[in-house]
Parts: structure tokens; C-alpha cells; sequence
């Protein structure tokens, strides 16, 4: 399965501090815990399967430990303690992260390699902590896909950030994407928000389609005030990237008369074959709304958004003529059919561990 072979957000990097953190992933329980920072600067982060390999308890039941040999998860069951990066290194014989490194209840035996936790690889990324389920295999995941999707508007300096979400969401996360490249909705779902019924027409703009994704320039629709001080609506020019299967970013550049430049990003855990969790990356350059005020936008958008999506059947996406229930399209939807064909390449299937 291929989605387990790319980085997935799992959860907001300031939600791992100093208690172990549950999630789940693609149907996989993770432990999520983070070493000790030192001076000022904040302790990596693993992510492990949610199980002791000594009696199957659930890891982040336990604590995390600053051990004088280095930062350690320890069981809530029996104690057993597992190394972290720092443990790892500190060890007099050099050994592998997540291996047991202590047991109370027999303190002279050396637990030998087989005694390690499930460790799978972890970043921190655009404000949350990515994991990848496997390594990728060459042949099949294309070079780009091999890291977190860029978002490089979240670490300029000039450009301010704000990170709204989760959104937990009852359909699949490519149906989430295909909401979020989808501008025929602005006029009906999100009327005198980010659209208006009586200008509903579109442009789809210069699709590019590649092995890692697409691009897609000049989309434009109407907006009732694109932004803060503007006095009546106009057209807007949109570009949006797909860098991801579960993963899109939508960029809007200052114009003449609009001094607002916006990006945002929506990436997408995908929790099952019909739920998923969403986050908006959201960056701007000359907003004058606090974040707060950002936050309850985004919000109210996407209260919006969420009982059409959730309506919709099936919740995965149907890719392709052949399956039950097919689809049918309009020139509008030139996005969305670039973006299903994008999933049918890679081999998206959303099926679960
Ligand atoms: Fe974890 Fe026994 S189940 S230490
Ligand atoms: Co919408």
C-alpha cells in the first residue's frame, strides 16, 4: 500500500510535550513522545507503535523519563524502559532507538535486540509531526514524495503563521482535497463568504499534471470582498499545488488595489478509509486580522464545508468509470479529474494497517 510508504501529519507539533501522545494512522495506534529539550531548544520527537512489545499495554499509557543516560519512554505496566535518540547514543555499546534499556523487576538482565519497541520515522514540519509507516520503495514513489510536501511560505520570516485545526472529518481525505481544489462550491456553500450564487461561473486555468503531482495556475472565481477594506467583489486568481496524495496549498499573490498575499495548506491524516483529520497551514503577508480572527474564519468556512463533504457517497473517492457508483463531470471540474487521475497513478487505495 502505498500511502503507507509517504510522511503523513499526525498531530500539532505543540500538542507533544512532555506526556506521551496517542494517535492513529491510516488505523495504526501511535505513541507519539518527545525528549527533554535542552537549552531552550525542543527534544526530538519519536513515533512508535502504541504497543510494549513485553505484554502489549499501550506505551502512551507511560512517561517519559529524563534519564541521566539519556531521555527513555517507560511502560505504565511493568516499568520496562525503551531509548529514545539520546539514550541511543549514550549507550556504552551503540544501540538501536527504542530498544529496551531497563527492566525494574530484573535489573542485572540485558534485554537483547529483540526487546525494542516498533519505531517508525518522525519530522516536525509546517507546525506538525509527519510520520512515514514504511520506507519508501524507489520504483514506485516518485523522488518529491519522498519528504514532508513544501510549504515555504510557513518558514518565511516575513510572512505570518497560524495553524487552525484539527478539523476531524467523516469522509475519506481525498474527498477532502477534492473540496478544497473545488471553486464551483464558493457560490452556493459558502455564499457571501467566498462567493456569490449570482456570479458562479468559473475559470479552471493551466492544469499541469506530474508523476509528484499537479499545478494548476490561473484558476480564477468571484469574490463578494477578497480582502479586509476591499468595497465590492471582484475576480480572483488562484493557484493551487497538489504535492501530496492528502496534501494541497492554495496561493493567492497581492494584486493591484489588493494588498493581501495568502497561502494555505491543507494537509490531511488520513485515519481510515471513510474519517480523516485535517489541519489549514494558513500564511499571509499584509493581513491585518489578528490570528485569533483568522482562526474563526477558517472555522466558520469549514463549518461549512463539513456537512457537504460528510453527505457525500461514496466516501472514497470514485476513481475511474468502473466502480459502483461512477461520477460525472462538467468543464469545472478539470481539477478534480486531474487530481483523481494523480491518485490512479501513484496507486491511492486508502485501504488500511
Ligand atoms: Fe510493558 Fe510489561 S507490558 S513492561
Ligand atoms: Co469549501
Amino acid at each position: 500500500m502505498i500511502e503507507k510508504q509517504l510522511w503523513h501529519p499526525v498531530t500539532a507539533s505543540h500538542r507533544v510535550r512532555e506526556a506521551p501522545v496517542a494517535v492513529e494512522l491510516l488505523g495504526k495506534p501511535l505513541v507519539l513522545w518527545r525528549e527533554p529539550g535542552h537549552e531552550g531548544a525542543p527534544g526530538v520527537v519519536h513515533a512508535w507503535a502504541d504497543r510494549c512489545p513485553h505484554r502489549g499495554a499501550s506505551l502512551s499509557l507511560g512517561r517519559v523519563l529524563n534519564h541521566l543516560h539519556g531521555a527513555r519512554l517507560e511502560c505504565p505496566y511493568h516499568g520496562w524502559q525503551f531509548g529514545g535518540d539520546t539514550a541511543a547514543q549514550q549507550a556504552v555499546v551503540p544501540v538501536a532507538v527504542g530498544r529496551c534499556v531497563h527492566v525494574p523487576a530484573a535489573p542485572l538482565f540485558e534485554p537483547p535486540a529483540s526487546h525494542c519497541a516498533t519505531v517508525f520515522e518522525a519530522v516536525e514540519r509546517h507546525g506538525l509531526v509527519w510520520v512515514r509507516l514504511q520506507r519508501p520503495d524507489r520504483t514506485h514513489v516518485p523522488a518529491a514524495l519522498t519528504e514532508p510536501p513544501a510549504f515555504e511560505p510557513w518558514s518565511d520570516p516575513l510572512w505570518r503563521q497560524v495553524l487552525c485545526g484539527p478539523y476531524e472529518v467523516n469522509t475519506s481525505a481525498p474527498r477532502l482535497v477534492e473540496n478544497f481544489l473545488d471553486l464551483s462550491h464558493f457560490g452556493f456553500v459558502h455564499e457571501g463568504w467566498l462567493g456569490e450564487r449570482s456570479h458562479a461561473q468559473v475559470e479552471t486555468g493551466r492544469v499541469e499534471e506530474g508523476a509528484d503531482g499537479l499545478v494548476a495556475r490561473d484558476c480564477k472565481a468571484w469574490q463578494p470582498r477578497a480582502y479586509a477594506g476591499a468595497s465590492e467583489g471582484s475576480f480572483i486568481a488562484y493557484r493551487y499545488t497538489v504535492p501530496h496524495p492528502f496534501a494541497a496549498v492554495l496561493r493567492k499573490d497581492a494584486a493591484e488595489g489588493d494588498p493581501v498575499s495568502n497561502a494555505i495548506a491543507l494537509f490531511i491524516r488520513p485515519d481510515s478509509a471513510a474519517s480523516c483529520t485535517a489541519w489549514f497551514a494558513m500564511a499571509t503577508l499584509g493581513d491585518l486580522s489578528d490570528d485569533e480572527e483568522l482562526r474563526a474564519f477558517q472555522d466558520a468556512v469549514f463549518a461549512q464545508d463539513r456537512p457537504i463533504v460528510e453527505s457525500q457517497v461514496p466516501k472514497t473517492l470514485p476513481i475511474g468509470q468502473d466502480g459502483p457508483i461512477a461520477e460525472v463531470h462538467s468543464p469545472a471540474d478539470r481539477m478534480s479529474s486531474a487530481y483523481r487521475r494523480f491518485l490512479a497513478r501513484l496507486g491511492v487505495s486508502l485501504g488500511v494497517c
